[in-house]
């Protein structure tokens, strides 16, 4: 494997690690709910989305999906845009979750907690899901290039 795709292999893995242990971050909101940090935890999730999703699906699409769709297989391409889509949802459901928190109030009653933590499930799994599926099938591909 060159070492360009190495690096970029190395990044992927990386920055997925990232990924899934900043999930812990949705499980603190309802500790944030309850300490009246709503605002707070606002502006951290947009730094997360911005950094960790964002940028990383940016970069995906920019340097490591290009490289399947011109040296792929047929399969490889098509799972290429298998993942666009992915992104697009995961951007779609968090843009829903941030929506939903800047519609509640600072101090949300039962209904909006309810509805937070069904958005904010949505989301993490979402993210969940996607990265696992890069990791079991991306990954070797970028491997064996
Ligand atoms: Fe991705
Ligand atoms: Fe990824």
């Amino acid at each position: 494997m060159k070492k360009e795709r190495m690096d970029k292999l190395t990044r992927e893995a990386c920055e997925h690690g990232k990924i899934i242990e900043s999930m812990v971050f949705f499980e603190n909101f309802l500790k944030a709910i309850t300490n009246n940090d709503v605002e707070n935890y606002l502006e951290k999730l947009h730094k997360f989305s911005d950094e960790y999703i964002v940028d990383h699906f940016r970069f995906e699409e920019q340097e490591v999906f290009p490289l399947l769709l011109e040296q792929g297989s047929a399969e490889e391409k098509k799972f290429v845009q298998e993942l666009l889509e992915d992104h697009e949802q995961i951007l779609a459901s968090l843009a829903e979750f941030k929506k939903t928190i800047s519609s509640c109030s600072t101090k949300p009653n039962r209904e909006e907690i309810k509805h937070i933590i069904k958005s904010s499930e949505t989301v993490v799994s979402k993210i969940i899901l996607h990265a696992r599926k890069e990791d079991k099938r991306l990954f070797p591909v970028l491997k064996k290039m």
